[in-house]
């Protein structure tokens, strides 16, 4: 992975963000449906959710419904959730275990490997051939324990894809013992790229999160920009950060907080102390709306003291972070002006803008 980028600078000397109306416009957030999240690997699961045969798990990818089940023997598959007799969503759970999938308008069912099992009004019926009614398939991988899908059927590879991010989370070798704590979902008034561009930048952390500031050293704050990735990372301040974590951190299994962007949507935040994992989805739900899906993982059951203190943290964090960008949002749908400027340090933020102008196909 190159280390600091340069910031490539306009001819003023200064970089500009994306132009403001990207925020603000539904059309843009159309577009964005179709040419980025319809064409990324999406985030879906931990792997834990579709481990038994007969698990699944249910999502929605670029306004589609989708399903990803673990079948009778094993593999993992991913379909679009909607019935080819007559377009009817067929599983309304978010996740659970079933034998078989059975639409609830006719009663037609599928075998979790998409195959059509039986089609009750069609008995009989002459020309009728089960092989051409099974679900439609998608794009499914999983790597690291973290499921994915792509509704593109000629997207890269996860692993291409994404190589220098897997590549850094190796480091962590409790991924696979990870279990779910917690999921939380909030409603955020702004476009979800406000939200990643926050994320994408530490130069307000000393302002707006005086709790990680006083934690982390941010002095060696590192944002080094990957292959359709982003990886930031910071040491404790060593006294102060401990006692902030409540971390006798002599035998941590993390001793550095660890903080990743993956194109385009998800985030992932490791803290200091014990195993650990939270990931962060921001789906649109309209051009200035977001929702955000926070999951919180450790390797028991019920979390322990010390990562409940580490969540706690990391939710003041976050908390405030939602208020800076719903703040950001009445800007952005203000006519002041028609687009910002970038430092120097916030060249992650400027990557991220570059890969939306391209995927887009528009140049600003
Ligand atoms: S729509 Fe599903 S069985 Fe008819
Ligand atoms: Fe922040």
């Amino acid at each position: 992975m190159p280390s600091h980028e340069s910031n490539p600078n306009t001819e003023n000397n200064l970089t500009q963000t994306l132009p403001y109306r990207f925020y603000s416009d539904p059309e843009i957030l159309k577009s964005e449906q179709e040419k980025i999240f319809s064409k990324s690997w999406q985030y879906v699961c931990h792997e834990s959710y579709v481990r038994q045969p007969g698990d699944f798990f249910t999502a929605e990818v670029a306004g589609e419904p989708i399903v990803v089940t673990r079948s009778k023997d094993g593999e993992l598959y991913a379909f679009y959730n909607v019935c080819p007799h007559r377009a009817t969503k067929l599983i309304d759970n978010e996740a659970g275990n079933k034998k078989i999938l059975q639409c609830p308008y006719h009663g037609w069912t599928f075998h979790l490997n998409g195959e059509l099992n039986k089609a009750p009004n069609f008995k009989g019926v002459p020309g009728f051939c089960p092989a051409d009614f099974s679900l439609r398939h998608i794009q499914v991988a999983s790597k690291s324990s973290l499921v994915f899908v792509n509704l593109d059927p000629n997207a890269p590879s996860l692993e291409d894809s994404y190589d220098d991010f897997f590549t850094d989370l190796n480091q962590f070798d409790f991924l696979d013992e990870l279990k779910v704590n917690d999921v939380k979902k909030r409603t955020i008034k702004c476009n979800w790229k406000a939200f990643i561009d926050n994320f994408l930048e530490c130069d307000h952390c000393p302002i707006a999160h005086p709790g990680f500031s006083a934690t982390l050293d941010l002095d060696e704050y590192h944002i080094v920009n990957g292959n359709n990735c982003s990886v930031h990372g910071s040491e404790l301040k060593t006294k102060k950060g401990k006692e902030a974590l409540d971390l006798p951190m002599g035998s941590a299994e993390v001793q550095e907080g660890r903080f990743y962007w993956i194109w385009p949507n998800v985030m992932l935040t490791i803290y200091p102390g014990p195993g650990n994992l939270s990931t962060i989805q921001m789906i649109p739900i309209d051009h200035e709306t977001t929702l955000g899906v926070y999951t919180n993982f450790s390797k028991y059951e019920e979390p322990t003291e010390e990562r409940k203190t580490q969540v706690a943290f990391a939710e003041q964090v976050r908390n405030e972070d939602v208020e800076l960008v719903e703040r950001e949002q009445i800007g952005l749908q203000s006519r002041a002006f028609e687009h910002g400027v970038f430092s120097p340090t916030e060249h992650a933020v400027h990557k991220f803008r570059d890969m939306v102008l391209d995927a887009l196909d528009v140049s600003d």
